[in-house]
């Protein structure tokens, strides 16, 4: 089937009972048994639930995996992936300008159980080689990162490790199945934070992996039903209501991110603008090849912290919001929000500066949007 025909049935057929289209949502802790031994398939709701379980089937299909499972938040899901596949003792290699939480959780939760972590320019593919030791078992990459867009090349990394037995698990969450699908080009391990693209309407906070092996598969599931992080019914069902229309919202998204991204590029008080989708950012050709579209995210500098607290502060359109990837436009200071838990030092080599805003374009009227900017520049 086409994607958007799978964004909308995949996993989904009518319910049984009644017909109902859409899935319903299956709001109960336990399942009555017929016997000693027999039962439906469903014991208990930490280990199964239709709802969950219909979701996890069409994620799985939008990203091409065998398996997908879906956990509290995105953070929930990455801790999954770490717990599944590594034990201590095992070394992991980061794309360095990853999500702030990601870095949170390796450096300050996973370290003290013994694994290790190096961050690399991963948008160099030798620089990821370099940093391979004996007992590296994962290379971990964000792309495009946040909040300064840049990319890697995944099949490039996926060439170069996969052969080592090594995981290459990549955080979706930017670019959605709908413009970018790691495992089509050699990643085996996808994951996402539903509370951004996925579900699309700021009302859930969730997180997805999909697998593309069986054994990653089967360990997955016993890590998700032992540590038991595991995505509520209601959520569940919020975020396969909002991936029904993943592709009619990526192509708004996108659209108002490209116009957005023009728009900043001309203004005589915009220093630089963050946006693959740009003929000048230095991997517009990787973004173009790797992706399908350039969707909604983007970054600009407006050269200092007070600057960018005049912008920030002048929107009206765009609200100053943590989180992105919903219908509304967001607008953030990452240097103060998202990323205040990166060292400043770290922040400075990323790019990540006191003048940088961050924007998740939603997909609201772009000539309201592109007028909400031009009034909050004025205010420099
Ligand atoms: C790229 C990326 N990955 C993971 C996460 C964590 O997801 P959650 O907030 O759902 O735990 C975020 C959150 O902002 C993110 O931006």
């Amino acid at each position: 089937m086409g994607f958007a025909t799978d964004v909308i049935h995949a996993g989904q057929p009518p319910e049984p009972a009644t017909g109902a289209v859409a899935v319903p949502i299956y709001q109960t802790s336990t399942y009555v048994q017929e016997g000693l031994g027999r039962h439906k398939g469903y014991e208990y709701a930490r280990t199964h639930n239709p709802t969950r379980a219909a979701l996890e089937a069409n994620v799985a299909v939008l990203e091409g995996g065998v398996a997908g499972f879906a956990f509290a938040s995105g953070m929930a899901a990455i801790h999954a992936v770490m717990t599944a596949c590594l034990k201590a003792g095992d070394h992991v290699v980061v794309s360095d300008n990853t999500y702030g939480g990601t870095y949170r959780l390796f450096e300050r939760v996973l370290t003290d159980f013994g694994l290790a972590f190096d961050y690399v320019d991963a948008s160099d593919t030798e620089q990821v080689v370099a940093a391979l030791r004996p007992t590296t078992r994962m290379v971990f990459l964000e792309t495009p990162t946040n909040p300064v867009m840049r990319l890697c090349d995944i099949a490039a990394i996926a060439q170069a490790v996969r052969p080592q037995g090594i995981h290459v698990v990549v955080d979706n969450t930017f670019m959605s199945p709908y413009f970018q699908r790691p495992l089509t080009l050699g990643a085996n391990i996808v994951v996402h934070s539903t509370t951004k693209y996925l579900n699309g309407h700021s009302d859930s906070v969730g997180g997805v992996v999909i697998v593309t092996e069986p054994e990653v598969a089967a360990r997955l599931a016993f890590v998700q039903n032992a540590a038991g992080a595991i995505l509520s019914p209601m959520d569940a069902w919020l975020t396969m209501r909002g991936i029904k229309t993943l592709v009619v919202r990526m192509q708004a998204h996108d659209a108002n991110g490209r116009a957005v991204a023009r728009f900043l590029r001309e203004h005589p008080r915009v220093a630089r603008v963050y946006y693959p989708g740009l003929p000048e950012h230095p991997q517009h050709a990787l973004a173009a090849r790797q992706m399908t579209g350039f969707g909604g995210m983007l970054a600009f500098d407006v050269g200092d912290l007070e600057a960018a607290r005049r912008v920030l502060e002048s929107l009206k359109v765009f609200a100053l919001a943590e989180s992105l990837g919903g219908v509304e436009s967001l607008a953030c200071h990452p240097a103060t929000m998202t990323h205040a838990s990166v060292p400043p030092a770290e922040r400075q080599r990323l790019g990540i500066t006191e003048g940088l805003v961050r924007l998740s374009v939603g997909i609201e009227d772009i000539a309201d949007l592109l007028a909400d900017l031009d009034q909050a520049l004025a205010s420099l």
